[in-house]
């Protein structure tokens, strides 16, 4: 097939451009940079969601779209709706067969303004009429670790130790997007988890006991329905664990490697 990845600089991108490259796919990769790091094989078309800069010849004449990218972190999410339209409107004028959608577990279930942008972005790709695949996984290992690491050092860490995750490996989660993008229009895929549900305390617990820090971690109890929604975990779906690394083999890596 040939693919066009929208994200795919990003966390789940880079694997998933990896694994269409060894499962023989032609892959595009859409990116605002010049001159991004790409695996050899795959090929930079410059676009910009956002304005639609350089989308319908990103396009043109693919079979399939994995479509990862988002304004993440403090973006949140901010213009995914308008891009994710413009990007399905090119797809649909250049006749693409099949567009994945990758989304987050429970994001009809938490009232984040994050979450809210990436349902309404669903709403976007169910209306489309360009076939589809709506992909929903937990929180990756990356993010997490993201955050611990900037937080880490501190002497004393104050977190919703409460809150619950079932993290999964950006990279299995990667490989089952792939598979389902060949696999063709799904509509709504089963949702994909990490092997284990996990309170932060928990997780913040192996983090300390591998890497040393931080010194303290002290859990703030955080009003409101967002708060609530994580922990009662309905961010997880502990039906669906499908992926098999676990958080504490992820945070041995990382720390073996610095
Ligand atoms: N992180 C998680 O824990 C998690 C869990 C489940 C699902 N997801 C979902 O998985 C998807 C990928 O997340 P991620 O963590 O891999 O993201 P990420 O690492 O933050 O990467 C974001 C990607 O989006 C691209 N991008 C952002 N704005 C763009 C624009 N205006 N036009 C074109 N490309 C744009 C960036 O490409 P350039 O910078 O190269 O332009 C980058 O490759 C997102 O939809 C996210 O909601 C994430």
């Amino acid at each position: 097939m040939r693919v066009l990845v929208t994200g795919g600089t990003g966390t789940l991108g880079r694997p998933a451009v990896q694994r269409l490259l060894q499962r023989g796919h032609e892959v595009r990769v859409l990116s605002r940079r010049s001159s991004p790091a790409l695996p050899h094989g795959a090929a930079a078309v410059y676009g910009d969601l956002s304005t639609g800069a350089g989308i319908a010849a990103a396009v043109e004449g693919v079979d399939a779209v994995l479509h990862a990218a988002s304004n993440t972190g403090i973006g949140l999410g901010r213009g995914d709706v308008a891009g994710t339209q413009r990007l399905l409107d090119a797809a649909r004028s250049a006749g693409v067969a099949h567009l994945l959608y990758v989304s987050i577990v429970g994001i009809d279930r938490i009232p984040l303004v994050y979450y809210r942008r990436k349902l309404a972005c669903e709403q976007v790709v169910l209306g489309s009429g360009v076939g589809h695949t709506i992909f929903r996984a937990t929180q990756f290992h990356e993010l997490l670790t993201g955050a611990l690491l900037a937080v880490e050092r501190w002497p004393l860490v104050p977190l919703p130790v409460s809150w619950r995750f079932q993290p999964v490996a950006a990279e299995e989660a990667a490989a089952c997007a792939v598979e389902l993008l060949a696999a063709g229009p799904h509509g709504r895929a089963p949702d994909f988890g990490g092997p284990e549900v996990m309170t932060l305390a928990e997780l913040t617990r192996v983090w300390r006991q591998r890497r040393g820090r931080p010194g303290r971690v002290v859990g703030i109890p955080l009003p409101g329905r967002v708060s609530l929604g994580f922990r009662l975990g309905l961010n997880t779906c502990p039906s669906n664990a499908s992926g098999r690394r676990r958080w504490a083999e992820h945070v041995a890596a990382l720390s073996e490697t610095g």
